[in-house]
């Protein structure tokens, strides 16, 4: 059966510019941008005299009006009117199309001749477009359809995706829309995701699929569960402070011992903050005499616990009772200086203070099993906390990875980093950075997989960006995010960058080794089960207010947490 490379609307003709990349369309209205095309015409070979066919598909990166007199100060558009011109006769519109590839029978080939000025340009059929876009494999998903063609499905390979993806796009543009249908629907595939979820958007998302399980992780830091080093580093940051660093980090390390002892015997219980209460009298509190470089600890914590905040639940409790701990054990230390130990202790209670410490808080890899979504929930962290939690996730990432890799049973992971820039700032030193560099570098060997996610790509270290070969570009306004994101990726030219300051929601440009060789415009679908980002109707939940209705029978669809929150506030 023979391609048709012709579809029954014609959109315009070739105009005076014609090469292999370019191609002038002059038309009578403007061509919208995103629009794909075909260029049907036979070239001949100079060496055999032979004919061949081409079918060039472009895409339209640029299109306007021109006049064909321009309007000057004195040649007005009224005034051409009055002499009997009609003004829609003079003018007309020139589109740019990138030519994106020669389609033949049977094959796909990069355009080596330009087609002869005046062909016609059609509409491109979706028989050659889904020849180029829908390449369907047991690896590929279903992201969307072309931009306006509803008729060409897009799918993407999944498997490219040990190559990482970097999703950009202003805010509001469907990143985090993408970021949900992608989880989903490779979870449903039975991969394994995490969602680093930097505001907590993701914690009511819902799966589409009955087979996919989603965990939400309200992830505090777990004392129990982060090298004292980096724990010593999130308490005393500054670098010169060396002294109180290593203090802070025996302390904790000998504190980490003794509390991991009592809660594995008692778990999170009632009656391990009464043995951790009164160490020296209790069985565990030998085990930190057994150790050479754990000082003993002669101490009574009881009646010593600030008991004003009734509230406080065994978690909050055990927090207190470590922190004490790590207090004594730091002015234990013989061999320095006490200005040293006092700083080092007022630290520790400042980081307790703010810190959202918890003994319970899972692992992210406890809980990755196929088919599954983990959302980690890191909106109750500060910049800092999330900082460390990232690396240390990353961390403990890569050597899970590794570890099912080397015992021959791998379990390749795919984790979404929402707010990227935060963490791979190019103005700012972050701790997690190095490990996400890490990862872009080492994870495609053991299947740790990265998809970054910004609306700030200008901001982005681009050593980072330079190991990613996926991309979505949604909505980028702004001329610095337009210009940062060509240097990253070859296959976008400057038109194409331009062009996505006109995409709508939800709409990208997607590029790289997971959609082949061709640059798509795609209208990504809705994920059903996600409405955290849509904003909330605030007028309307005043208003009721203010009649004193019902606010829940007028606000549906959002976040649950945020509407009780309002709710409260309102009510008050
Ligand atoms: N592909 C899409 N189709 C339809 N609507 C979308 C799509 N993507 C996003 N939206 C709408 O736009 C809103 C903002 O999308 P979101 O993904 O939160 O943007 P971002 O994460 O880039 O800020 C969503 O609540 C949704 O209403
Ligand atoms: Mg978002």
């Amino acid at each position: 059966m023979a391609m048709d490379c012709s579809s029954d609307i014609i959109v315009g003709r070739v105009g005076s510019e014609s090469t292999p990349i370019y191609v002038e369309i002059i038309s009578r209205r403007p061509i919208p941008l995103g629009t794909y095309i075909t260029i049907p015409f036979e070239s001949l070979n100079v060496l055999n005299g032979s004919v061949k066919k081409h079918c060039l598909v472009g895409v339209v990166s640029r299109t306007g009006y021109r006049k064909l007199i321009p309007t000057s100060p004195t040649i007005t558009a009224t005034s051409m009117q009055t002499i009997g011109i009609d003004d829609e006769l003079l003018r007309y519109s020139p589109s740019v199309a990138r030519i994106i590839a020669d389609v033949y029978e049977n094959g796909i080939e990069v355009a080596s001749v330009p087609p002869p000025p005046d062909s016609h340009v059609f509409l491109a059929p979706p028989s050659v477009l889904s020849k180029m876009f829908s390449r369907r494999s047991d690896s590929s998903i279903k992201i969307g359809h072309l931009t306006s063609r509803s008729d060409v499905e897009i799918y993407v390979d999944v498997n490219a995706l040990t190559k990482h993806l970097f999703i950009t796009g202003t805010t509001g543009s469907g990143k985090s829309n993408t970021v949900a249908l992608l989880a989903d629907k490779i979870a449903s595939l039975g991969g394994t995701v995490i969602i680093f979820d930097v505001h907590g958007e993701y914690s009511s998302l819902r799966s589409m699929y009955s087979d996919v399980y989603i965990h939400v992780i309200d992830y505090k830091l777990n004392p129990l569960k982060i090298h004292p080093r980096t724990l010593a580093r999130m308490i005393i940051p500054e670098a010169a402070a060396t002294i109180q660093r290593a203090l802070t980090m025996r302390a904790l390390g000998c504190a980490k011992l003794l509390f991991e002892s009592v809660v594995k015997m008692y778990g999170i219980s009632e009656e391990a903050v009464k043995i951790l209460s009164n160490p020296s009298t209790s069985e565990v509190g030998k085990l930190l005499r057994d150790r050479d470089k754990c000082p003993s600890l002669q101490y009574d914590f009881r009646g010593y616990m600030v008991d004003d905040e009734e509230d406080m639940d065994i978690n909050d409790r055990l927090a207190w009772l470590l922190k004490e701990y790590v207090k004594v054990l730091i002015k234990s230390s013989r061999d320095s200086n006490s200005e040293a130990v006092a700083k080092a202790c007022s630290k520790v209670d400042e980081f307790f203070e703010y810190a959202a410490v918890s003994f319970n808080t899972p692992h992210p890899i406890e809980l990755a099993a196929p088919s599954s979504i983990i959302i980690v929930n890191a909106s109750m962290l500060n910049d800092d906390q999330r900082d460390y939690s990232l690396k240390i996730i990353l961390d403990e990432l890569l050597r899970y990875v590794r570890g099912r890799m080397i015992e021959n049973a791998p379990n390749p992971i795919l984790i979404f980093i929402e707010e990227a820039h935060l963490f791979l700032n190019v103005n700012r030193a972050t701790i997690s950075k190095t490990s996400i560099e890490r990862v872009a570098r080492e994870g495609r060997k053991f299947g740790l997989s990265l998809a970054i996610v910004s609306q700030r790509p200008r901001n982005i270290d681009p050593n980072t960006l330079s190991q990613i070969q996926n991309f979505i570009f949604m909505k980028l306004i702004q001329e610095s995010d337009q210009l940062a994101i060509m240097n990253i990726s070859d296959m976008l030219t400057e038109d194409l960058a331009r062009s996505l300051s006109s995409m709508n929601v939800g709409e990208a440009l997607i590029l790289g080794e997971w959609i082949g060789r061709f640059p798509a415009y795609v209208k990504i679908e809705r994920h059903l089960g996600k409405h955290m980002g849509s904003s909330l109707d605030i007028a309307s939940i005043w208003r009721a207010s203010k009649y004193r209705k019902d606010v829940s029978s007028i606000v549906t669809r959002i976040d649950t947490d945020a509407y009780s929150e309002l709710k409260d506030l309102l009510q008050s």
